[in-house]
């Protein structure tokens, strides 16, 4: 019988979160060219294949006492085992170090510092506006959510924030002129709302340098592919059509280049063999909830510190 390992213990002893591997490479050097990767690339993707069928095989489902899911234990471990955390790089490259922000996030106290006074945007489902709300209730991200736009009336990210009791605005993009007069609006109720910082949390909007300049290295975005590559629109369709084996999620800084700006965090997935849009999205999806919270908290360290 095989062994069963707990999920997030399988890959510890090789992979950690921010440690140089082939793996976290990948996770990187990714360029939207896939289909014609290089030498290195194969041997890295090559090498990554191998850990996760490693990490995979060691799983005994029915061991576990909390989770008899394969498919989710499997994506946890490889998720926890390619995070990356960047420390304001804006090339993609990769820290080395270890690093603490990432892994334990129970080092930041609530007590350490004021919570981070947050806005959120969204535009659709909302269900990472719903993952920080979560976060933040279960103390593990010191932050509290002082106000969410939603620009789409009745919005499933409305109805979320109306369940959890956080204060929502509406503030719907076709009653207003161009874009400019929407980051205009957005600009004026958060700082009414006194928020340190923004995330676009699913906000289906180019913002324009109103909203960026309203708050200067403070605007966050999550979006569903490893940038660099697949930026913009479909992202997971893009990755699909281009036939690539390892897709994920970032956390960047915003910045008037589309998805361009200073990577903060990114988690892999694999894509499996008969994925369509909807299974990546969900696997995607899943680590993108782990990914935005402690990704903010990073980000409440980095700029409590100055
Ligand atoms: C996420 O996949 C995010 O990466 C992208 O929009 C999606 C929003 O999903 N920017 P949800 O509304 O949070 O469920």
């Amino acid at each position: 019988m095989k062994k069963g390992i707990a999920p997030g213990q399988a890959l510890q002893p090789r992979l950690q979160a921010g440690v140089k591997t082939d793996s976290l490479e990948i996770a990187v050097h990714l360029d939207g060219s896939v289909g014609t990767p290089g030498p290195a690339q194969s041997k890295a993707i090559a090498n990554l294949n191998e850990e996760i069928n490693r990490c995979w095989s060691g799983i005994e489902p029915m061991q576990h006492p909390i989770d008899d899911n394969l498919e989710s234990l499997k994506t946890q471990c490889i998720g926890q085992a390619i995070e990356i955390g960047v420390d304001g790089r804006q090339d993609g490259e990769m820290g080395h170090e270890p690093n603490p922000a990432l892994t334990d996030t129970s080092q930041h106290k609530p007590d350490d510092h004021a919570p981070l006074r947050l806005g959120l945007m969204a535009s659709g489902n909302g269900s990472n506006f719903e993952a920080v709300a979560r976060a933040i209730e279960a103390g593990s991200l010191n932050a509290v959510i002082k106000l969410l736009v939603v620009n789409n009336p009745g919005c499933g990210a409305q109805k979320r924030a109306e369940r959890l009791g956080i204060p929502c605005s509406v503030v719907n993009h076709r009653q207003l002129t161009n874009r400019e007069s929407l980051d205009r609006e957005l600009v004026r109720q958060f700082q009414a709302a006194d928020v340190e910082a923004i995330v676009m949390a699913g906000w289906m909007r180019i913002v324009t340098s109103v909203l960026i300049a309203g708050f200067p290295d403070r605007l966050v975005n999550i979006h569903p592919s490893l940038l660099p590559s697949f930026r913009g629109l479909d992202a997971i369709g893009q990755a699909l059509a281009a036939g690539v084996k390892v897709s994920g999620c970032t956390v960047h800084l915003v910045t008037e280049d589309l998805d361009a700006g200073p990577i903060v965090a990114q988690s892999a997935v694999p894509v499996l063999p008969g994925d369509d849009n909807a299974s990546l999205a969900e696997r995607i999806h899943e680590q993108e909830h782990r990914l935005l919270p402690m990704a903010l908290t990073e980000l409440a360290l980095r700029w409590r510190q100055g």
